[in-house]
């Protein structure tokens, strides 16, 4: 089970760097969590921001089977969170392939993946109950929050509770069976199906995300490419 044992901070540098820091001496499942990060991780050496005291921070350490393509577990995550997320709010949310959770065409959440020798630190960054004011204003991906997206408060214990819950459930999966086995929770969530997209110099329609994990782009009429990383712009 995902969870135990739990290092909190109130407050701390980044929820990852706890984690990583101590990586050989903890065991699969162990998390870390805060109620603020000072320098808090984004994707792309991109700043996470949070205003203290309203997201969900936290860091897992896992420790997938050689044999598994632990680029996969940002999907598997997304996945998860965005279940969780769902469950919260009883609005549907997708994931913006590979590792964002989006609700109302808006980034309520990312997922930054990190290895550390054989074990991946999953850090997951949820906008729970900031206002309007406490959201980055120019972020590539429109910001939103679980509050100001439906107007109503979150418990936060509760939300990472049902996200390390998901997670459990599906990373058991994942474990075992590969992508294959949770990919119906995600095939389903995709959010750039049939929106006009841009990664790097590759622009097109969006089109399944494959069962290997890969984002396929309809380029023209009979034609597309398979991307297995990268930045993805959307433009409508
Ligand atoms: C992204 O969308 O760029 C990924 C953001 C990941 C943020 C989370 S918050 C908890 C963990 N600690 C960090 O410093 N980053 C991740």
């Amino acid at each position: 089970m995902i969870g135990e044992p739990r290092l909190h901070e109130p407050e701390c540098e980044s929820t990852q760097k706890l984690l990583v820091d101590r990586a050989d001496d903890l065991p699969e499942g162990a998390v870390a969590t805060t109620d603020h990060q000072t320098a808090g991780r984004g994707r792309l050496g991109r700043e996470w921001e949070d205003a203290p005291g309203t997201s969900v921070l936290v860091s897992v350490l896992l420790r997938p089977p050689p044999e598994r393509a632990a680029p996969e577990l940002s999907l598997v995550t997304a996945a998860a969170t965005a279940e969780a997320v769902e469950a919260a709010t009883t609005l549907s949310a997708q994931i913006k392939w590979p590792n964002d959770v989006m609700l109302n065409r808006r980034k309520v959440a990312g997922i930054l993946a990190e290895m550390h020798g054989d074990a991946v630190v999953i850090g997951i960054g949820v906008n729970v109950n900031q206002n309007v004011a406490q959201l980055p204003a120019h972020a590539r991906t429109p910001a939103g929050s679980l509050r100001s997206l439906t107007g109503s408060d979150y418990d936060r214990e509760a939300l990472l509770a049902r996200i390390l819950e998901r997670l459990s459930t599906r990373y058991a999966a994942w474990r075992t069976g590969g992508l294959d086995a949770v990919f119906d929770e995600i095939g389903s969530r995709n959010f750039l199906f049939a929106r006009a997209i841009r990664i790097g110099d590759v622009s097109g329609v969006g089109g399944s995300i494959q069962r290997d994990g890969r984002l396929e782009i309809v380029t023209g009429h009979d034609s597309h490419v398979l991307v297995e990383s990268g930045e993805v712009e959307f433009v409508r």
